[in-house]
């Protein structure tokens, strides 16, 4: 074929695309105002967009796997994470006693389904279970039968959904937000009280034993802040420097209209990737309200804009280190119910509105 044929071919080629693509973008954004009828390729979902980047995740209840939320969590994401069922708290709440039968409903629905499963998570503070480390009159248990009822817990977890679950948060919010870069630790935590920082290892090395291909994670939130990113990378340095197996970093991403800055988004997701290990973002939730002193709970168009210019500009962060970043999971599947939503003041911090359509953000994340 000689030369400007090609040309014009490729000219053609390349108008005919251009077409196709604004017309796309066009019905698409329609479809942001709340028509979903006018959805492009109403078969193609948030998951199959960011197919050749990373997962696409979601934390659910076990009941949010029935009816019209299923089938949007079908379409749109192919990773899910507990919210609440399998931290040790719910899902073993005595010595002799755990609950297994709503982590695996979330497991199963995941096999189902074809969708990769986050385990979430073996040691925290909080939704912990007290029989673990106290006693029945609240007094700290010995440090050996402490930690020996956590190896055990976390032995017998990771060893149930070995195979199934491809990555655990192993550790979860062990360091403190305090601006004093000396105060790495949270000391009030239980697992602290009963074995200072001792404990830290020990807690990789037995969810490796049990599942050796699991992917561990430290995950925590307010990791863009630069004292606390620094103080996580320091802990997990020391971690690594040592032949702790730890793998991956999870930002939870409880983000706000004007927090974090590109800045230091970039600035934490590199810092944390150059010591070797993945990143994701596990637990993604842009909340429109500012904060404790704001009485304005609506979802007005201001708003909806600062929430989409901050989609945007995340995702595209997220895009561009997708060589570091292997997965980014939402925490709640639409604004219907948020763990952010307070009495009268909710936080409209997802892609889906109420009525589970997409928000026009959603059509800002998928347009690159
Ligand atoms: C939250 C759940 O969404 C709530 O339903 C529950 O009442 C409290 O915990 N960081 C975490 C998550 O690692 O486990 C938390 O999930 C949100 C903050």
């Amino acid at each position: 074929m000689k030369k400007t044929s090609l040309i014009t071919r490729a000219v053609s080629l390349f108008a005919t695309g251009f077409i196709f693509v604004s017309v796309t973008v066009l019905l698409g954004s329609c479809n942001g105002l709340g028509n979903s009828s006018g959805e492009v390729d109403s078969t193609k979902g948030l998951k199959d967009y960011y197919e050749d980047y990373f997962l696409i995740g979601v934390a659910v209840s076990p009941r949010s796997l029935e009816g019209e939320q299923a089938e949007l969590i079908k379409k749109h994401f192919n990773s899910l994470t507990a919210e609440n069922v399998m931290k040790p708290g719910p899902i073993h709440p005595e010595k002799d006693n755990y609950n297994w039968a709503d982590a695996d409903k979330i497991v199963e629905f995941a096999q189902a389904n074809g969708m990769k499963v986050r385990g979430h998570t073996l040691c925290w503070h909080s939704q912990t279970a007290q029989w673990m480390y106290q006693d029945s009159l609240g007094n700290l248990l010995p440090k050996e039968e402490a930690l020996a009822n956590l190896k055990d817990h976390i032995t017998d977890v990771v060893t149930r959904y070995k195979g199934k679950i491809y990555g655990w948060d192993v550790l979860n919010e062990i360091v403190v937000d305090d601006p004093d870069p000396a105060k790495v630790y949270r000391e009030t935590s239980p697992w602290y009280k009963v074995a200072g920082k001792e404990f830290i290892p020990l807690v990789f090395q037995w969810a490796h034993e049990a599942d050796p291909d699991a992917v561990l994670f430290y995950n925590d939130y307010n990791t863009e802040n630069p004292v606390k990113r620094d103080k996580i990378y320091n802990m997990l340095k020391e971690l690594l420097d040592a032949g702790v197996p730890v793998h991956a970093v999870g930002l939870q991403g409880h983000w706000k209209l004007n927090d974090p800055t590109e800045e230091n988004l970039r600035a934490s997701i590199d810092k944390f990737a150059s010591l070797g290990l993945d990143v994701q973002v596990t637990e993604l939730d842009i909340n429109v309200n500012l904060g404790r002193e704001d009485p304005d709970s609506t979802f007005t168009p201001e708003r909806e804009q600062k929430q989409i210019d901050q989609y945007k500009m995340v995702f595209n962060v997220f895009r561009e280190k997708k060589d570091v970043i292997t997965g980014i999971t939402f925490w709640n599947v639409s604004d219907r119910g948020s763990w952010l939503d307070r009495r009268g003041k909710k936080a409209y911090p997802l892609l889906f509105d109420e009525n589970l359509q997409p928000k026009k953000a959603y059509w800002e994340v998928i347009k690159f």
